[in-house]
């Protein structure tokens, strides 16, 4: 059997808090990612989905059990750099993520660091800006863009690198509903098209329905894993943990809850619609 893009094997980690102190932020997640899923994570806040995407490219190294990327140990000092190259990541505020005043150098900048030759680097320029839409901005200016642009634009600078897996850490959060779409797209096309193994942490139920498997945390623990579909139907738990479910969904159990014959575990707004139409 293949290697699987992403392993972790009972990881925990604690962030130090005061003298002798420490706060568990996960706590012995045990989990295999297959290469060319998309996974989605979904948790309340401070559940812990930031500091196990940290530990997915060793941005954190866990303090107990062990990362493996592409079978490497996130702990090997010596292959760190295989590890980082691997797994890029995309954060919340596009604004903190670009560097240069120019989209073409912002790109670049990425394989320069790494000492990818010039013309190399010319060439993933124009990957990286033909797959996220934006080959005409080659020479804008990216700070007058849209939100949603300029998330294109950090995705294209984690693409220049020329990752396996791409990990985006709520980068859809600070969007409007046009940016969410632009970037949700992008990602889309990255995982069916190139094969991109997709982490994306989200608080938007709509995009969690959209990958092929969805991860629940709760405070440092997975407490739900499968397809979404499946996970969404647990919706009393999710209730408990303070989740909510999609719209289409939330709207079947409320149906079903006052009484009406429609099936609570409907995630598609057809199949509500249909439903709904054999009722009347
Ligand atoms: N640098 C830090 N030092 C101490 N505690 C931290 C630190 N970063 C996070 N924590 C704590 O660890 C827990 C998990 O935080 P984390 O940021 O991973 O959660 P999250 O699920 O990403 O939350 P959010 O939805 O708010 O982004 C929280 O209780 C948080 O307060
Ligand atoms: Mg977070």
């Amino acid at each position: 059997m293949a290697i699987p893009a992403i392993k972790l094997e009972n990881v925990s980690f604690s962030y130090p808090v005061s003298e002798g102190e420490e706060h568990k932020a996960v706590d012995c997640v045990s989990l295999e990612i297959e290469e060319g899923t998309f996974v989605a994570l979904v948790g309340h806040n401070g559940s812990g989905k930031s500091t196990l995407a940290k530990l997915l490219n060793g941005l954190l190294i866990p303090t107990g059990g062990r990362v493996l990327v592409y079978g490497v140990d996130t702990d090997d000092e010596k292959r760190i750099f295989d590890v980082r190259s691997s797994v890029g990541m995309v954060f919340q505020n596009p604004d903190n993520q670009m560097i240069a005043t120019n989209v073409e150098d912002d790109i670049a900048f990425g394989p320069e660091n790494l000492g990818v030759p010039r013309e190399e680097i010319i060439s993933r320029v124009d990957w990286a800006l033909e797959k996220v839409g934006m080959s005409e901005f080659r020479h804008a200016t990216p700070f007058k863009m849209s939100g949603g642009q300029k998330q294109r634009l950090a995705i294209a600078g984690v693409l220049a690198i020329k990752p396996r897996v791409m990990v985006l850490d709520e980068s859809t959060a600070m969007l409007d509903p046009k940016g969410r779409d632009e970037v949700m797209k992008v990602v889309r096309q990255l995982n069916r098209e190139e094969k991109m193994t997709v982490v994306h942490i989200t608080h938007y139920m709509d995009e969690a329905l959209e990958a092929d498997r969805l991860i629940v945390m709760n405070d440092g623990r997975i407490v739900l894993d499968g397809k979404p579909a499946d996970v969404f139907a647990e919706h009393e738990l999710l209730t408990r943990i303070k989740l909510g479910v999609p719209c289409v969904t939330q709207l079947a159990v409320t149906l079903h809850e006052a009484g009406m014959a429609v099936d609570p575990r409907i995630t598609d707004e057809e199949a509500l619609v249909d439903s709904l139409c054999k009722l009347l």
